[in-house]
């Protein structure tokens, strides 16, 4: 029997998951909860769903066997305590939250009822990130250099730190996320943010346009992140690492190495659409066809990576090395 999944949020990101599930055999989405009444009515109509704008009518009414948590960063505490309530396995967007006491709350009460997670940090599954994994094989990485330089996403909660985070904790996570996944854990924090347009770009902005951030890592790496949202008609977003005598570089759809061992540039493109790929990991751990460990990011693990994030907020805030 499928899956019977149910959607709180159905904005833009639900929108890929969507896309995504339906190419997923045992998976069936049933249920979609929005406060926009017309988002939620126009998901169910594409799937044959039923529309919600209450998610606790959802949850009693809907016998679901996952929920996808698609809403924007500042939205969250109370939908996560309902689904957990109902001992329903959930997969959340990144950043899980952007309030780092609720985050732990709800890490420790999935913990306490053993539920199957997942989080949108699909980079992790990107088939090129494999490939690199081999090639680096058990390597030392000393530095990476990461970076997320864009524009400001059009949505209304983007704009303000109260409900988006700024960029470091609402895109920049995905950079962050992946030199965790590849460096491990991080120590130290450093970062400085700088504003420079956000007068002349969109009322009601608040968030910084450009920042920086030193990392340091337990394993001894070092690691630069840097990150705009000033930028227009122009950007670039990835992750390089330095290991051996070779540099890898990991854009969004593949990964480049240079020198080592390779007199030319060695590159590997994504064969897979890696939000796919972590859909199938996760409604297969659900309904126990695969195992949950071969979900790369679950919520334990997406917190340290929000820790770190919101640590870049309070170092650039205070001007303090924040030790994690
Ligand atoms: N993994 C990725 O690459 C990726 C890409 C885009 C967005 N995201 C993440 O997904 C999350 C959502 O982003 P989005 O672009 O879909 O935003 P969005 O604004 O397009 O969609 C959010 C939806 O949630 C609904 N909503 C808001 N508050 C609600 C509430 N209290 N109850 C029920 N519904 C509510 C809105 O009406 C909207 O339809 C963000 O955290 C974002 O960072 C991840």
């Amino acid at each position: 029997m499928a899956v019977r999944v149910g959607f709180i949020g159905t904005g833009g990101i639900a929108g890929a998951h969507r896309r995504a599930l339906a190419q997923i055999a045992n998976a069936q989405m049933v249920a979609f909860c929005d406060t926009d009444e017309t988002r939620a009515q126009t998901a169910a109509a594409e799937h044959g769903g039923q529309a919600y704008t209450d998610y606790r009518a959802m949850l009693s009414d809907a016998a679901l066997d996952a929920v996808y948590i698609c809403l924007p960063p500042f939205a969250h505490g109370e939908y996560e305590d309902a689904v957990i309530d109902a001992g329903l396995p959930f997969f959340i967007e990144k950043p899980i939250d952007i309030d780092l006491a609720r985050a732990e709350r709800t890490a420790a009460r999935v913990a306490e009822r053993g539920l199957i997670t997942g989080v949108g940090y699909h980079w992790r599954h990107m088939d090129c990130v494999d490939w690199l994994q081999q090639e680096i094989g058990g390597a030392p990485i000393g530095l990476a250099l990461g970076y997320w330089l864009g524009g400001t996403p059009g949505v209304w909660w983007w704009r303000k730190w109260e409900t988006s985070g700024g960029q470091m904790v609402e895109q920049t996570t995905h950079v962050i996320d992946l030199a965790r996944y590849f460096l491990g854990e991080v120590k130290s924090v450093y970062a400085s943010y700088a504003y420079y347009r956000m007068a002349e770009k969109m009322e009601g902005l608040d968030v910084s346009d450009a920042g920086t951030a030193t990392l340091t890592f337990a394993s001894g790496a070092v690691a630069q992140i840097s990150t705009s949202c000033a930028l227009e008609r122009a950007g670039q977003v990835g992750l390089e690492l330095h290991y051996g005598g070779s540099v890898a570089t990991i854009d969004g759809n593949s990964a480049t190495i240079r020198g080592g061992a390779y007199d030319e540039p060695a590159r590997r493109e994504n064969q897979t659409n890696p939000t796919v790929v972590e859909d199938q990991f996760f409604i297969d751990a659900v309904d126990g066809s695969g195992s949950p460990e071969l979900i790369r990011s679950p919520y334990a693990d997406a917190l340290k990576s929000l820790r770190v994030s919101l640590a870049m907020n309070d170092s650039a805030r205070t001007g303090a090395v924040i030790e994690l």
